[in-house]
């Protein structure tokens, strides 16, 4: 899918002077490969990555990154998204960055995500599995306290191997198929010890740019 119009969209929310969340995955890349050519053009901005490979990918396009005691708030953070809902809540993690990438979206003052417009479900769930972060320490008590939720999960692996995340952690990626009540089960995840983060992100967009093939389309949350 060309990302180029989404990208651009997204580029026109950013004013000189911004913070400036940077999301990981295609869509975010194409978006920080296009604010790249805007920093060269004189663009004032800094960014706060959600992953080792956006921080390199910013870092090699001439983009200056902060830390977050260099900084009070995001003004803006732009993410992809693995699905998204009528109600604009999502799943997110397929990349691996869930837990930065919660982080800097909790952070922002406005949070937008680019996605094309086969990631539109109508119930979360329907069309890949939920990612939820662990630490390595006892993993498979974490497994089994989701199985016990209803979950069967698969500890997430790369070229053979336990995948690792930027944190250090595994990523179990859970068959939960559509979800009646995200929320619900949100909570339930986070009481597990062990859990780090999932990829449930819920009422924490505020506009989803989809690409469409003609256009982009924009949805802003709704006032309640
Ligand atoms: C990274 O961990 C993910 O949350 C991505 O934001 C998500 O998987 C969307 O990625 P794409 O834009 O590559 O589909």
């Amino acid at each position: 899918m060309d990302q180029s119009g989404i990208a651009s969209v997204a580029l026109e929310m950013i004013q000189d002077g911004f913070v400036l969340g940077l999301g990981s995955g295609r869509a975010a890349r194409a978006f920080v490969e296009a604010l790249g050519t805007r920093i060269a053009s004189g663009l004032k901005i800094r960014g706060v990555p959600t992953s080792r490979q956006t921080a390199d990918l910013a870092t090699s396009l001439g983009i200056p990154l902060v830390d977050f005691h260099e900084i009070d708030s995001i003004d803006l953070a732009i993410d992809g998204a693995d699905e998204v809902d009528p109600e604009l809540n999502l799943i997110k993690g397929l990349g691996g960055a869930l837990v930065r990438e919660k982080i800097v979206a909790a952070a922002a003052r406005k949070f937008v995500i680019l996605v094309g417009t086969e990631k539109l479900v109508g119930q979360l769930g329907e069309r890949q599995k939920l990612p939820v972060e662990v630490v390595p320490f006892g993993w498979e008590v974490c497994q089994k306290k989701l199985r016990h939720l209803g979950l069967e999960s698969e500890r997430r692996s790369s070229a053979g191997q336990a995948f690792i995340t930027d944190n250090g952690n595994y990523i179990l990626d859970c068959q939960v198929g559509p979800l009646v009540d995200p929320q619900a089960l949100e909570i339930e995840l986070k009481c597990i010890p062990g859990v780090v983060g999932t990829g449930l992100f819920l009422g924490m967009a505020d506009v989803v740019l989809i690409q469409h093939p003609d256009r982009v389309e924009s949805r802003a949350k709704s006032a309640s």
